[in-house]
């Protein structure tokens, strides 16, 4: 049995540069790019591989950047399983300013993918042999998946052990939770897209995690606050932290190294309180790395020795 299985159905390759300014019509003298595999449940596998956790990254890969995205999983060590579509997968560009540290963030819709795509996922789940002790199902749908795909592959995939842990946004989440979900980590945004509700104080927060788990649509509602740090929520407990000052370089990957690392922590059987801290190390971590680099275990160790310290 696999510890951790993710699910990334519209994954990429993430081409990140620098330039000194950003204007419109000129021509932009980049500097050098890096390429990463990307997508929500991909970046959450090689943060578990890094931290030495057992995962597999199952995705739909197509086209010479699906191949791409093969290889440069494959180059990091990672399992991952990936599923030939005839659509091309996308690339999405990241460009820092670096007169002004801003971000500019560049993300494609994917290719369109059908109905036996997704299906053919459940299959390979289903071909991993006993069901995974943890399903993550992360990052945003590719046209042509329904928004309630990730409940239909939940539904056809788990055991009643397995954990089901949720990370989209706008209609799949709300899809998603519909059927109910075992930890749900959204944003602010996020929460706010869901809710509709503009909700400015911590007070509204935890009403909204509250009424979450109150309907059964989460036992475990993990909301990220950017810099804010991150607040728990399940039924009779709120754990909340403050974000840790860094040196941010660049944010992306910071919510998805948050979740993966929570998650490796459960699955070695930490408590609730320490994945919650390894989480916030991670999404720390993180943010040192420049464009879509991701965080390296010693500095997730340093920094939950910090988190947890406080
Ligand atoms: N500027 C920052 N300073 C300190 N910590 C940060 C900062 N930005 C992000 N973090 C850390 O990263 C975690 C995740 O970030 P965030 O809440 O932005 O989620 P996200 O999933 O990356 O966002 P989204 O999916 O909406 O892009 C936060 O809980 C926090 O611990
Ligand atoms: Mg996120």
């Amino acid at each position: 049995m696999t510890d951790i299985v993710t699910v990334t159905l519209n994954p990429a390759v993430d081409v990140a540069t620098s330039v000194e300014q950003i204007t419109d019509t000129r021509k932009l003298r980049c500097n050098a790019a890096r390429r990463d595999p990307g997508g929500g449940g991909i970046n959450v596998a090689r943060v578990v591989q890094r931290l030495g956790g057992d995962c597999v990254a199952l995705y739909l890969c197509g086209g010479a950047t699906g191949h791409m995205l093969r290889q440069l999983l494959d180059a990091e060590g990672a399992a991952g399983v990936g599923i030939e579509i005839a659509g091309e997968t996308r690339e999405n560009f990241s460009v820092q300013e670096t007169s002004t540290g801003r971000e500019y963030r560049f993300v494609l819709p994917g290719p369109t993918v059908t109905e036996s795509d997704w299906q053919r996922c459940i299959d390979h789940i289903d071909a991993l042999g006993a069901p995974p002790r943890y399903l993550v199902m992360s990052g945003s749908l590719p046209p042509g998946a329904p928004a309630d795909v990730y409940a239909r592959i939940a539904r056809s995939t788990c055991a009643p052990g397995t954990r089901v842990v949720l990370d989209t946004s706008g209609p799949a989440l709300t899809a998603a939770l519909e059927a109910g979900v075992w930890l749900v980590k959204p944003s602010l945004n996020e929460l706010r897209g869901l809710t509709g509700q503009p909700l400015v104080s911590e007070p509204e927060w935890i009403a909204a995690a509250e009424e979450l788990i109150r309907d059964g649509r989460a036992q475990i509602v993990v909301l990220t606050l950017g810099e804010l740090g991150a607040l728990l929520m399940t039924a009779d407990q709120i754990l909340r932290a403050p974000g840790l000052r860094v040196r941010v370089s660049s944010s992306i990957g910071a919510g998805d190294s948050f979740l993966a690392a929570m998650v490796w922590a459960l699955a070695r059987d930490a408590s609730l309180d320490e994945a919650f801290h390894y989480g916030m190390a991670a999404a720390s971590a993180t943010l040192l790395s420049p464009g879509t680099g991701l965080c390296q275990r010693t500095d997730v160790e340093r920094f939950y020795r910090e988190v947890s310290s406080r």
